[in-house]
């Protein structure tokens, strides 16, 4: 897939680049998008941009590992950790319990060890109002024939707990429907407009704050192609967490060749406005090409209306 592969050329060989710089051959045209993760002050960040430069590798290597250092940094052959086929045969479309029920189980996988997370501090959270502070991320990936399931093991730096976030995608209707939710033990709390403000298309690829915040480069790119990859989704809201009315789609020509109805992602609304001003300031979106000054006050007057 052309587009998948350009944008993890340029969300993600910089990474693998920068840590492997020694080592690894650059791929071709790696210069171009070998910048460092800075904001480009195109004037779309409502804050100043969090400045985490005292924050050292080992800051992150050491607080990653408060989760329990044996479950992560794996040595790993596949980014997806296979889960047994699902039980019901000839299934057309998952029960909300069936959801539930995988989402506890990668839970436990994790806790065991039984994962392959990759671990980072994450720009969309860490930047503007969210946290303001670094964010921890683990991200591990699951499939059987029926289901994609989407592990993400979360914590700010003066957090006082892990709190476990998973994305079922049911691969057993047309188009495929992603359900969100919060896990506290065996608890699952479906959410809708909560998630929806960042995740407008699905799961998202891995964004890390800085390059050498990542555990693993290799892995990062390999859970990201698999993201990017996934099949244009419906984002299934809860009964009791029903979609507002959203207004009107952003119409810049430079998103909507991606970002449309029968596009590879889904239109974006002003509730997507945070993710929107971060990857754009910090050079992620576009894919590799930077708004110009033109597009830039279209899209500023637009988020600011
Ligand atoms: C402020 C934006 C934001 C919000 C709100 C948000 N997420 Fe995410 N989420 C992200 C980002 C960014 C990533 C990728 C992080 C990285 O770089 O590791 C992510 C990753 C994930 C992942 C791992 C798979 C993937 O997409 O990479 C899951 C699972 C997840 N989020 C679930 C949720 C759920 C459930 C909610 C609602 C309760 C939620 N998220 C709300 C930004 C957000
Ligand atoms: C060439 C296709 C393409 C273009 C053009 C494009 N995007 Fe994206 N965009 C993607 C893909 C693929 C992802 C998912 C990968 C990721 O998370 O980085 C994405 C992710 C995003 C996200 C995170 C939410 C989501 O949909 O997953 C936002 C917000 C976003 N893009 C905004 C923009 C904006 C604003 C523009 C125009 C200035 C733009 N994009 C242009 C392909 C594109």
């Amino acid at each position: 897939m052309k587009v998948a592969f350009s944008i993890l050329t340029a969300l993600l060989l910089f990474p693998l680049a920068a840590l492997h710089a020694a080592d690894v051959p650059k791929p071709a045209g790696s210069d171009a998008v070998a910048k460092p993760v800075t904001s480009s002050r195109s004037g779309l960040l409502l804050q100043p941009p969090v400045d985490i430069s005292h924050f050292t590798q080992e800051d992150f290597t050491a607080f990653s590992a408060t989760v329990g250092p044996e479950k992560i940094r794996k040595t790993w052959t596949s980014p997806v950790t296979a889960l047994p086929p699902h039980p019901r045969k000839d299934v057309r479309g998952l029960t909300e319990d069936e959801v539930k029920e995988y989402m506890v189980r990668v839970c436990r996988l994790f806790d065991q060890g039984a994962s392959i997370p990759v671990s980072d501090v994450g720009l969309i959270s860490t930047q503007e109002d969210v946290v303001r502070q670094p964010m921890f991320n683990h991200v591990a990936v699951f499939s059987n024939a029926a289901a994609h399931i989407y592990l993400l093991v979360q914590r700010q730096a003066d957090g006082k707990q892990w709190a476990y976030f998973s994305i079922v995608q049911d691969r057993t209707t047309e188009p495929p429907v992603d359900y969100y939710a919060r896990i506290k033990g065996t608890e699952v709390e479906f959410k809708g407009t909560n998630c929806y403000r960042c995740h407008s298309s699905g799961p998202l690829a891995i964004h890390p704050a800085r390059a050498d915040l990542v555990s693993d480069a290799a892995l990062a790119v390999a859970i990201s192609k698999d993201i990017v990859d996934q099949p244009l989704s419906r984002f299934h809201f809860p009964e009791n967490d029903p979609p507002p009315d959203y207004g009107k789609p952003l119409v810049l020509k430079a998103c909507v060749k991606c970002h449309d109805t029968d596009g590879d992602r889904a239109p974006l609304f002003k509730v997507h406005s945070h993710p929107i001003r971060v990857l754009v300031d910090f050079g992620y979106m576009p894919p590799n090409h930077h708004l110009t000054p033109a597009e830039l006050a279209e899209l500023k007057s637009w988020l600011d209306h």
